[in-house]
């Protein structure tokens, strides 16, 4: 694999499978390797630049599974096609660094880990809300720096979110999780902006109102926004759930910053080129009580200047994903979608109900490919699995 230190596993096999970062787990090199596959997993911790990658793909190359932080653009599906490559898969759910288009017109289907991560990123929004909310790392420095010295009735004041407004802005998968742990958690109401609604979300939160009146509380209040604008005027905390692309670029600007609350905490645990991370950086230099979470970048792994220093920002390097389960379940999704399309299986018409492939008896099917319609690849289900015995959807 041009210069570059790589582990080989099943030597053996008659298709070379590309993995550009080490993996945690066992489970995906098994499907791997059940499929004939020489697996090639790069060593280097650092980001693969285009050309590394280049070289890495060679001459030969049925199956690839990327990472977030690599460009997979025409030039690489170009390089990918030549080399025999018939399968890619995301480590990941968000795949805004594919050009989906390129690979299609290759004919090459691309794979994504949606449904494992989804409570995991959620949670890691709620930590980061909270972390924000009672200003938890500046108190954490205070204290590692030796400067508690007394308790006192004015340290550290941070927000009560109890009973306030919560602002969603996407309510997909992972929004309309966060937005479920505040809402029953925290008593907030909600506001949220998603152009395609979310009547499942509405109808959760109407039985979670009705079991609230039954115990003799207050119900929550749950709208539904026209616009941005509205959530961002109403809300408390505001946390961002879309996806990155052309549209949602620079989403939260100088311009949106300005219409939120003087106190208001915004989140990102998305993609970090959803905010505009240098008026971020004046917004929160200007506005003392405003507070932010974070736990993506603009220019990942690059820092806007300025932005660390400030106290009221705490930024974690991209964790939404980082536990044991979650990124076991993501390394079994992605081989299983590489395995499946190198067998010509087809693909998995729901990729909300994905458990089963986290299975010892997965169906025969590529869990989630993104371009499954546009390829006419052919689908199956859960309905084709009546039956089944499905896996414990906890963490072992
Ligand atoms: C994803 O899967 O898109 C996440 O950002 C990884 O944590």
């Amino acid at each position: 694999m041009g210069g570059m230190a790589c582990r080989i596993l099943n030597p053996h096999g008659s298709r070379r499978v590309l993995v550009t970062k080490e993996l945690p787990g066992e489970l995906w090199l098994e499907r791997l390797a059940a499929t004939d596959c020489r697996v090639e997993v790069c060593q280097t911790s650092a980001i693969l630049s285009h050309d590394d990658l280049i070289d890495a793909i060679g001459e030969s190359c049925q199956g690839a599974i990327g990472q977030l932080t690599e460009p997979w653009d025409e030039q690489l599906f170009d390089a990918f096609a030549r080399a025999g490559g018939a399968a890619y898969s995301n480590y990941a759910v968000g795949y805004n660094n594919v050009d989906v288009a390129a690979a299609t017109a290759r004919g090459i289907p691309v794979g994504n880990t949606p449904g494992v991560l989804t409570e995991t990123t959620a949670e890691l929004a709620v930590a980061l809300t909270f972390a924000a909310a009672r200003r938890i790392v500046e108190g954490s420095r205070f204290l590692t720096a030796g400067e508690y010295h007394a308790w006192l009735p004015t340290l550290f004041q941070g927000e009560l979110l109890w009973r306030r407004t919560l602002g969603v802005i996407g309510a997909g998968r992972i929004g309309s999780a966060y937005a479920r742990m505040m809402v029953e958690g925290h008593r907030m109401d909600l506001v949220y902006y998603d152009p395609h609604g979310n009547d499942q979300l509405e109808a959760h939160l109407s039985a979670f109102n009705e079991f609230l009146m039954d115990q003799g509380e207050d119900p929550v209040g749950v709208h539904r926004a026209l616009t941005l604008d509205e959530v961002l005027n109403k809300a408390d905390v505001v946390s961002v759930h879309t996806i990155l692309d052309d549209s949602t670029f620079h989403l939260i600007d100088a311009g949106r910053l300005a219409l939120m609350k003087p106190h208001a905490i915004l989140v990102n645990a998305a993609r970090g080129p959803l905010v505009d991370e240098r008026a971020l950086v004046e917004h929160a230099r200007t506005h003392p009580d405003f507070r932010a979470g974070l736990d993506v970048f603009e220019h990942e792994p690059d820092v806007e200047p300025g932005l660390l220093e400030l106290p009221n920002i705490v930024a974690i390097p991209h964790l939404g994903s980082a536990t044991g389960w979650t990124r076991e379940g993501m390394a079994t999704l992605a081989a299983t979608n590489v395995a499946a399309v190198l067998q010509g299986w087809p693909a998995w018409s729901d990729p909300d109900d994905i458990d089963l492939f986290l299975s010892e008896a997965p169906p025969a099917a590529a869990p989630s490919i993104v371009n499954a319609t546009e390829l006419g690849l052919p689908t199956v289900g859960p309905e084709d699995r009546a039956g089944d015995s499905r896996p414990a959807r906890r963490s072992p």
